[in-house]
C-alpha cells in the first residue's frame, strides 16, 4: 500500500503534492519521491525515510519548480526501502516518469523479456518494468502506450504518469488499487485517497477498474482500455478531514477489518499461479528448492500475541495438509527454554511489525544454532525481515490500529500457502485436494466480504454485553486457535476479562466460573467435532451460560442448544479460521465501541513491542 498524489494547473505542483502526501503517510512511510516537469524536462527527487526528508531536501517543494507533477510515499513490497527502489521510476532517458501503488504480479517474466530487449533495470521493484514497457510501446501517443502496457500486466495498479513531450498532461490509470481524480478552479489532481486533496477540492471523480484518465490544467477526460472516451459525473465529498483519512470509517480498526479481503488477494494471488490451467504455488522468496523443502523434518513456529495465535492455526493447517510435525512457541518462552532443535528443523517466525524484541531474539537464537529461519513479516525491510534467511511478506499494508486484524488475516493466508506448498512437495496432497484447496483459498475474500456485511446484526448482539464481567471463548482443535484470537481481540480493546479454552478442558476447573448469564462464545467449524462441541455447549448452558455459536451453515443442530448463532459460508475445513475471525473481530469492536473505549489506541498497549 502506497500513496499517490499528482497536480497539474496554475499553481506550483510540488508543495501541493507534498501536502497531499503528508495526509497519505498512513499508507506508507519508508521512502518518498516526486517528479515535476520544470518547463524543459522531468526532474525527479527521492528520499529514504519519512516524508519530512523529502520536504527538507526540496525546501518544501521550492527547489522543484513547475506546475505539473506526481509524488509517492512508499510502503515497500518488492525491494527494500531505498533510494533506488523509491518512486517515481523512469525510463532510461528520463522522459517518462511514473508512480505506482499495487503489485504487478507478472513482473518477473515481463522484466526478463525487457532485459532481453536490452532494457537495464536499476531497482528491485515490480514497478520499474512499467516504465520500460511504456518506453517500448511509446510512439508519441501516451494513451495508446498506456493501454498497450496495461493489457500485458497482471495484478493491481494505481498509476500517475508524466511524459516529457506532453508537459501539459498527467495520465492516470487504476485496477484494484484506489485512485481518485479531483478538480478545482486552478487545475486537476489525482490521489490514492480523499484526505490528500480535501484541502484543494471537494469535487472528485471515482475511476473504475481499468480506466485511464487524462488530466490537463483546465480539463479532464476518461477512457476505457479500448481508448473509448467514458463520460463521468463528479461527486461531492462532505467528510471532515479526520473522517476522510479513515476513508469514512469511524476507526482505523474497522477500516482495516474491511481491508481484509484485499489483503488476502494481495498475499495469495501473486503466489498461487495458474500454470497452463493447473494451479501451482510459487513462493520465490523462500529461497528453498523443492528438495530442500522435502528435507524439512520439523517446523517450529515462534511469535507473540496475535501472530502466535496465527501460528497455532498454522500448526493445525501444516500438520493437516502436509503431515509435518509442528511445534508452536511464544517467543518470550522459546528464547529462554533452550529448545531442542534437531537438524532438518525449520523455524518460522511471524511478526506484523518485524521489530518485536522477543521474536527477533528467537530468530537470532535459532540462527546461532545453525537452524534456517523463515520470517512471515508485514513491514518490508524491518529487522526480522532482514535477519531471517528468507522472508515471506504479508502484503497487508500499514496497520494503524493497535489491535491487529488485517495483518493477522494475511498471516493466516501466508501459512495456508506454506502448508499447501509443503503438502505438494511432500506428496501428501493429491491434485484433486490441491485444486479444492486453491479454489477455497480464492473464495475467501468474497466470503469475508459477506461476513463483514453482517456488522449491524453483530453490533446489536454486542450491545447486549457492554456490561459483561467475563466472556469465555471455547472451541476444539483449529477452533481453539481462533478462540484464542477472538478472546484477545475482545479483552485488549474492551477491557472485559476474557479467556479462551479448549472446549473439552473447561470442565477441569474453569467451568466453575460460569454463572447465570455468562456469555460463552462457542466456535464449531470442524464437522468431525460438531457433536463434541455441542456436548460442551450443553455443559455450560446447564450452568446458566448464554451461548453464541459460530459455526458452518450445515450445522443446524447447534441452534437447538445455543441462544444466538452466526453461520459461516462453506470453505475447506483447514481455512475456517479466516472466516470465523470476522464475527469475533466485529463483536470485539462493537463491544469496545459501546463501552466508549479508545478502539484504535487501547490503554497500556503499543503497536510495536520493541522491548523485552
Ligand atoms: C494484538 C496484537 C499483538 C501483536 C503482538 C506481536 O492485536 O496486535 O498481540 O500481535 O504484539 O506483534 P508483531 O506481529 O508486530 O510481532
Amino acid at each position: 500500500m502506497c500513496g499517490i498524489v499528482g497536480y497539474i494547473g496554475k499553481e506550483q505542483a510540488a508543495p501541493i503534492i507534498l501536502d497531499g502526501l503528508a495526509r497519505l503517510e498512513y499508507r506508507g512511510y519508508d521512502s518518498a519521491g516526486m517528479a515535476v516537469y520544470d518547463g524543459e524536462k522531468i526532474c525527479t527527487r527521492k528520499a529514504i525515510g519519512r516524508l519530512k526528508v523529502l520536504e527538507n531536501i526540496t525546501r518544501g517543494g521550492e527547489s522543484m519548480p513547475g506546475t505539473c507533477g506526481i509524488g509517492h510515499t512508499r510502503w515497500a513490497t518488492h525491494g527494500a526501502p531505498s533510494q533506488r527502489n523509491a518512486h517515481p521510476h523512469t525510463n532510461e532517458a528520463g522522459t517518462i516518469a511514473l508512480v505506482h501503488n499495487g503489485i504487478i504480479e507478472n513482473y518477473i517474466p515481463l522484466k526478463k523479456k525487457m532485459e532481453e530487449k536490452g532494457y537495464r533495470f536499476v531497482s528491485e521493484t515490480d514497478t520499474e518494468v512499467l516504465a520500460h514497457l511504456l518506453d517500448y510501446y511509446y510512439r508519441q501517443d501516451p494513451l495508446e502506450a498506456i493501454t498497450k502496457v496495461l493489457h500485458r500486466v497482471e495484478g493491481s495498479y494505481a498509476l500517475g504518469i508524466l511524459f516529457a513531450d506532453h508537459p501539459g498532461e498527467i495520465y492516470a490509470a487504476r485496477k484494484d488499487s484506489p485512485l481518485i481524480v479531483g478538480q478545482n478552479d486552478t487545475g486537476c489532481l489525482i490521489a490514492s485517497d480523499v484526505p490528500a486533496i480535501l484541502k484543494y477540492t471537494r469535487t472528485v471523480y471515482y475511476m473504475e477498474n481499468q480506466e485511464v484518465a487524462v488530466l490537463r490544467g483546465d480539463s479532464l477526460s476518461f477512457y476505457s482500455m479500448d481508448e473509448e472516451e467514458v463520460a463521468k459525473e463528479p461527486a461531492t465529498i462532505d467528510w471532515d478531514a479526520d473522517a476522510a483519512e479513515k476513508a469514512g470509517y469511524e476507526h482505523f480498526m474497522l477500516k482495516e477489518m474491511y481491508e481484509q479481503p484485499r489483503t488476502i488477494v494481495d498475499t495469495v494471488s501473486p503466489r498461487l499461479r495458474d500454470n497452463g490451467g493447473e494451479k501451482d504455488i510459487t513462493i520465490e522468496e523462500l529461497n528453498m528448492t523443492d528438495e530442500e523443502l522435502k528435507a524439512v523434518r520439523k517446523i517450529h513456529i515462534v511469535a507473540c500475541g496475535s501472530a502466535y495465535h496465527a501460528g497455532v492455526t498454522g500448526k493445525y493447517v501444516l500438520e493437516g495438509l502436509a503431515r509435518i510435525p509442528v511445534e508452536v512457541d511464544l517467543a518470550s518462552e522459546y528464547r529462554y527454554r533452550n529448545p531442542l532443535l534437531e537438524e532438518g528443523s525449520l523455524v518460522i517466525v511471524i511478526s506484523q511489525s518485524g521489530e518485536t524484541a522477543d521474536t527477533l531474539a528467537a530468530l537470532r537464537e535459532s540462527k546461532a544454532r545453525g537452524i534456517r529461519v523463515l520470517g512471515i513479516v508485514n513491514v518490508v525491510g524491518s529487522s526480522i525481515a532482514r535477519e531471517a534467511d528468507a522472508c515471506l511478506y504479508t502484503w497487508a499494508g500499514p496497520e494503524i490500529a493497535v489491535a491487529t486484524t488485517k495483518a493477522y488475516s494475511a498471516q493466516l493466508a501466508a501459512l495456508y500457502l506454506l502448508a499447501m506448498k509443503f503438502g505438494r512437495v511432500r506428496g501428501v496432497l493429491t491434485d484433486t485436494e490441491f485444486r479444492s484447496l486453491s479454489d477455497s483459498l480464492k473464495c475467501l475474500p468474497d466470503q469475508i466480504e459477506l461476513l463483514l456485511g453482517q456488522k449491524q446484526k453483530i453490533q446489536r448482539f454486542a450491545n447486549r454485553y457492554l456490561g459483561a464481567r467475563d466472556i469465555f471463548f471455547i472451541g476444539r482443535g483449529i477452533d481453539y486457535a481462533i478462540s484464542l484470537e477472538g478472546s484477545l481481540k475482545l479483552k485488549e480493546i474492551s477491557y472485559i476479562h476474557s479467556e479462551a479454552y479448549a472446549a473439552g478442558e473447561l470442565k477441569h476447573g474453569t467451568i466453575s466460573l460460569i454463572e447465570d448469564g455468562t456469555l460463552v462464545v462457542a466456535v464449531s467449524t470442524q464437522p468431525e467435532l460438531y457433536q463434541k462441541t455441542i456436548s460442551n455447549i450443553v455443559e455450560v448452558k446447564a450452568r446458566g451460560a448464554f451461548v453464541m455459536a459460530v459455526t458452518n451453515e450445515e450445522n443446524k443442530a447447534v441452534e437447538k442448544v445455543s441462544d444466538y448463532v452466526v453461520y459461516l459460508p462453506g470453505t475447506h475445513p483447514r481455512f475456517t479460521n479466516s472466516l470465523a475471525i470476522i464475527p469475533l473481530q466485529l463483536f470485539a469492536y462493537y463491544v469496545a465501541l459501546g463501552r466508549g473505549c479508545d478502539v484504535d489506541k487501547p490503554r497500556n498497549l503499543a503497536k510495536s513491542v520493541t522491548v523485552e
